[in-house]
Formats: C-alpha cells, sequence, structure tokens
C-alpha cells in the first residue's frame, strides 16, 4: 500500500556547482502544487545553489534573486508555480512563525515549498516531503541522497542519476 513500508531513496553525485543547479531545475520541473522539498546539509553543502536551480524549473519571475532567506523567514517567488522558500537555520525563529499560523502559508496546496535547514523543525514537514540531503564527496564535489515515502512522488525513482 502507497506510504508503508521502507522509504524510497535515489542517489545524485554532483561533482560541481552546475551539477547541484541542475538537479534543482529537474527537480522544479517535476514539482507539482502542493508538494514540500526539505534541503538537509551543513554550512556551505550547496542548498541555496540547489533552491534556485528549482526555481529555475519551476520558471518563477526571478530565479536569480534566491538567496538564503535566513532572517526573512519566508521568500515568496512568483511565477506560474509559486516558490515558498523558507530556512530553519534559526529553528525557533521559523518554527514560532509555522506555529502561529504560518504553516498554511508555506504549505500553501497551490505553491512549492522548499525549506533549507528543514531537519530542524522535522516535526512542522509535512509527511508527504521529499527530503534532499547534500554531503560532501571526497573529490570536492557532493553527494546527495533524495529519500521520500514510496509514491509520494511517483517520478523519483526516473529521475536520471548522473546530472
Ligand atoms: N556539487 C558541488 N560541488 C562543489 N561545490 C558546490 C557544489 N554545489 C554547490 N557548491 C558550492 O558550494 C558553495 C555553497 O553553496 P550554497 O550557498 O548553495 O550552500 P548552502 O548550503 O546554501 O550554504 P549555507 O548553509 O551557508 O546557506 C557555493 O560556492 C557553491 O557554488
Ligand atoms: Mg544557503
Amino acid at each position: 500500500m502507497v506510504g508503508e513500508g521502507r522509504p524510497q531513496e535515489v542517489r545524485v553525485a554532483l561533482a560541481d556547482a552546475d551539477a547541484t543547479h541542475r538537479l534543482g531545475v529537474r527537480l522544479g520541473e517535476r514539482l507539482r502544487a502542493g508538494d514540500a522539498l526539505a534541503l538537509v546539509g551543513d554550512l556551505g553543502a550547496g542548498k541555496t545553489t540547489l533552491a534556485r536551480g528549482v526555481a529555475c524549473g519551476l520558471a518563477v519571475d526571478d530565479p536569480d534573486g534566491v538567496s538564503s532567506p535566513t532572517y526573512l523567514l519566508v521568500i515568496e517567488h512568483g511565477g506560474p508555480l509559486r516558490l515558498l522558500h523558507a530556512d530553519a537555520y534559526l529553528p525557533q525563529k521559523l518554527a514560532g512563525f509555522l506555529r502561529d499560523g504560518g504553516l498554511e502559508y508555506l504549505f500553501d496546496p497551490a505553491a512549492v515549498a522548499v525549506v533549507e535547514w528543514a531537519d530542524r523543525v522535522r516535526n512542522l514537514m509535512p509527511e508527504r516531503t521529499l527530503w534532499l540531503q547534500l554531503a560532501n564527496d571526497k573529490h570536492g564535489g557532493r553527494a546527495a541522497v533524495l529519500t521520500a515515502t514510496p509514491g509520494d512522488f511517483p517520478w523519483l525513482g526516473n529521475l536520471p542519476k548522473i546530472v
């Protein structure tokens, strides 16, 4: 049954920043209204690079305007499908906002939500979230691991492993 079983896991090697961007573009092209993408990774892992790629894939109006929303909490980018870009680097701030009604704003069924440092507000993320972990590889690049409940993102298994 959909929603049960082991999480579906897909690994993608990202040799350089352009590859991180391209993975974001591919995700942005596939994400649908109401989807949530959780980005996890240390300082400098490539979360914002990936989010900018997602913005390009969604064809938002100002993809180059995507930057870390640390102090603004959520930045909205208009377009055919709106992008709500949030950051939980300061988890108390984002969690407070979300608990005060922000959940409905961020996880709008008509928009796509991308949350950096989402592991810091894990219990506030929707159950149906695509998790993406970025980590350094041995060669100066990054390794991405995408995780979801099987069936939640049906295209996940077909995502090209080489970007
Ligand atoms: N696959 C990659 N290989 C090598 N460098 C990369 C890769 N992806 C991104 N970078 C580079 O890593 C640096 C940090 O990227 P970025 O700002 O997107 O990270 P971040 O996770 O948002 O960082 P922070 O947590 O500080 O906001 C940038 O210089 C970016 O070009
Ligand atoms: Mg960032």
